[in-house]
């Protein structure tokens, strides 16, 4: 009976009007429960100085998301790509709210009919208090009514389908574009983490250095991504993959092609991953030892974008000798699980799910 009424509470909390917001390093998502995702755009806004519309002097936005992510080192003189955000956080306040501003929009989730909807944004566990109020600040002013910030291991836990309220201990590592966040998650809390600003955005550099070190050929951050996604692993080994890459060569400036391998990018990132092996490890030295035996048992689970990183469960498995699976749809799971948490999937009101700075 208590049980029911506590179900009818949360039920009455599940608002039509909810929006969940992933405003991440490399990607936004929007989500909303009636709808689903509604927007799934990287996290790029291209300002354009004196534009058509704007007076000489003039910044105007000339492109968000996937049509500015097209612009990123392409973009014409009068045009600047930014990326608001780094390792998780906003690093240029006026570019994420146009970004926001623009995404929101776009996303027009149908139901509203023009009512400012309650915002669920996730947010870096590291962020500190400044930060949290920027990313709050950003979400009024995209046309938030009210702003709660879930922590991103708890929604990611959440959204890969994790039993977060259970008393067992369970571990999420979340690799975004530019943060690695591990949780163990008991009792509809974070019960210890950790985290590092190495992410994919790292891996790519890693792979930048690497081409260029190797071959002598300097490839853009567009081409690395590229490799990481198409031939990338975690493992040297079989199967050898490849793929031609094209860049600027190191000798006379001019275009050069070379041929670039799965082992390759294998060592390219050897560097960045022992840095998220050392995190995760950190994690299990600091965990109480009772949670440390459920995730011995239950073992990991992979979520974000960098999850999807070939053999990457296999090299973890093989490092920390525990069980290591890839949540389904790792991209999403974070904005995914901030909306269950907004329909009542954890209580608020928890240490983790808090409206407050
Ligand atoms: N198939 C793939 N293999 C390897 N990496 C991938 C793959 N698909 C996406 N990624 C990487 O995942 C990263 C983006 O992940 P995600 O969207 O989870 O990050 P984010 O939430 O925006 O960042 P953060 O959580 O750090 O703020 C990018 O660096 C992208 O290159
Ligand atoms: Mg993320």
């Amino acid at each position: 009976m208590a049980q029911a009424a506590r179900h009818s509470s949360f039920l009455h909390k599940l608002s039509r009007h909810d929006v969940a917001l992933d405003l991440g390093t490399a990607n936004t998502l929007i989500y909303t429960a009636d709808e689903g995702i509604v927007l799934d755009q990287p996290s790029v806004v291209c300002f354009e100085r004196g534009g058509a519309l704007g007076k000489a002097g003039e910044t105007t936005v000339a492109a968000v998301g996937r049509d500015a992510k097209a612009l990123v080192g392409r973009a014409p003189q009068n045009l600047e790509t930014v990326k608001p955000l780094l390792h998780g956080v906003i690093a240029d306040f006026s570019a994420a709210e146009h970004m926001m501003r623009r995404f929101v929009a776009m996303a027009q989730p149908r139901r509203l009919f023009g009512r400012r909807p309650a915002f669920t944004v996730c947010v870096p566990g590291a962020a500190t208090r400044v930060e949290r109020r920027a990313i709050r600040e950003a979400a009024f002013s995209a046309g938030a009514a009210s702003v709660n910030l879930i922590g991103e291991s708890l929604a990611a836990a959440l959204g890969a389908g994790l039993p977060v309220g259970s008393s067992t201990g369970s571990m999420v590592v979340d690799i975004g574009g530019g943060t690695t966040e591990v949780g163990v998650i008991a009792l509809g809390a974070v019960a210890c983490s950790g985290s590092i600003r190495v992410g994919g955005d790292q891996f790519d550099r890693a792979i930048i250095d690497y081409v260029r070190g190797l071959y002598g050929v300097i490839i853009g951050d567009q081409t690395a991504e590229h490799l990481k996604k198409t031939i990338g692993s975690a493992l040297r080994g079989e199967p050898i993959e490849r793929l031609r890459a094209t860049g600027r060569s190191l000798d006379d400036g001019l275009p050069r092609t070379v041929e670039v391998t799965s082992e390759d990018i294998a060592d390219a990132l050897a560097m960045p991953l022992r840095q998220v092996i050392g995190v995760v490890r950190q994690v299990f030295e600091t965990a109480p030892p009772e949670l440390v035996t459920d995730i011995a048992d239950t073992g990991i689970v992979l979520t974000g974008g960098g999850a999807l990183l070939g053999r990457l469960d296999q090299c973890l498995q093989a490092e920390l000798g525990v069980r290591v699976r890839i949540a389904d749809e790792p991209l999403s799971c974070a904005v995914r699980g901030a909306g269950a948490a907004a329909a009542g999937a954890v209580e608020a009101g928890q240490p983790d799910f808090h409206g407050h700075d």
